[in-house]
């Protein structure tokens, strides 16, 4: 019995691990297909996009302001000249906002 409750402890254990993993790597990979192209790889856009559209990089002071959910709401409303992106779930919605929270 005593057994059976420490594996299964175990078992929920990983399982927390394994989906705290994915949910970071989903992030990562939801950040690459849909705000690279306009945010950069790293959070800092291109010189010339950065002029153009007026994106601020993720170190700026205003961007690091901005928390998890504020991030989410720009990616489904929109904000200024960045239009809503389109194709995301809610749970993409907030897997990809955690992960631009992570960009310094
Ligand atoms: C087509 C280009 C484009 C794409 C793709 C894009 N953005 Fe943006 N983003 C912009 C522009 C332009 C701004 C500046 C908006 C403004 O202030 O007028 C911006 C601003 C932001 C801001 C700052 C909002 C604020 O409150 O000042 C956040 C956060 C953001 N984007 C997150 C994302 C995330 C996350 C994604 C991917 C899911 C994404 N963006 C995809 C163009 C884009």
């Amino acid at each position: 019995m005593k057994i059976a409750i420490r594996s299964t402890f175990v078992l929920a254990a990983a399982l927390a691990v394994a989906s705290a993993m994915s949910f970071a790597q989903d992030g990562a990979a939801l950040y690459k297909s849909k705000c690279q192209a306009c945010h950069g790889p790293a959070g800092t856009p291109n010189p010339a996009m950065a002029k153009m559209m007026g994106i601020k990089p993720t170190s700026d002071p205003a961007i690091q302001a901005l928390t998890a959910d504020q991030v989410a709401t720009t990616v489904k409303a929109g904000k200024g000249k960045m239009h809503p992106v389109a194709g995301l779930s809610d749970a993409e919605v907030k897997a990809v906002a955690a992960f631009f929270k992570t960009l310094k």
